[in-house]
């Protein structure tokens, strides 16, 4: 049987470290459905043609370098206004969605648009300086030179294009359980959604 959980939210907000802590805990397959952007983006980058690129992805895609730069995460959100590429990623996410054992897929329209019916939809959230703040740190941990005003500026822009676009534009689910991590740990905040999950599983 399937059971599927569906966690959205702005970038930086602690969805990955959290969608992998409740697919961990209840031993759920989980889909980062933002890498699926990221590799259509990277290949804008290399000069492919969106809609052509979203088409031809493949699961090896996904694992390819460098998907977590501020240059490919800015193309991802380019890409991700075009209908066609969002089109052309529904049925492998929906697919995911829907195998054996339970899955738990992170993104930003996954409860409103791909899994209407999940069995779960939590909103992660934070304000964007608490994001920009976590998000500048783990690139300095990785060598990336940034700035923070750079970070916010980044996390400001996707933001606005992923909330103000036509197609699947990130907001809530009216049945989605809110979690602002803006005063929270992620280790918290992946307890309350545990939590959350408990409380619906059958
Ligand atoms: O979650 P992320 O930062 O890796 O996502 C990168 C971009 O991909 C994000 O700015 C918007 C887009 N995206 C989307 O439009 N829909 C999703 N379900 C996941 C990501």
């Amino acid at each position: 049987m399937s059971f599927t959980i569906a966690i959205d939210g702005p970038a930086a907000a602690g969805k990955g470290t959290l969608s992998k802590a409740v697919a961990a805990h209840f031993g759920f397959a989980h889909l980062d459905t933002g890498l699926l952007y990221r590799a259509v983006g990277a290949k804008t980058l290399l000069g492919v043609e969106p809609i052509e690129a979203a088409l031809a992805l493949t699961a090896e895609d996904l694992n390819a370098q460098g998907l977590r730069t501020q240059d490919v995460a800015q193309a991802a959100s380019r890409v991700a206004v075009i209908a066609e590429v969002r089109a052309a990623l529904v049925d492998f996410q929906r697919a995911f969605a829907q195998r054996a054992g339970g899955a738990v897929l992170d993104g930003r329209d996954i409860g409103t648009v791909i899994c209407p019916d999940a069995a779960v939809k939590l909103f992660v959230t934070a304000s964007a300086q608490v994001r920009a703040e976590r998000r500048f740190l783990e690139l300095l941990a990785k060598g990336d030179p940034c700035t923070r005003e750079d970070v916010l500026a980044d996390v400001k822009a996707r933001d606005a294009r992923d909330m103000e676009r036509v197609e699947a534009p990130l907001k809530p689910a009216d049945d989605a359980v809110l979690i602002d991590t803006s005063q929270m740990s992620i280790e918290d905040a992946a307890l309350r959604a545990i939590a959350v999950v408990e409380a619906r599983k059958p």
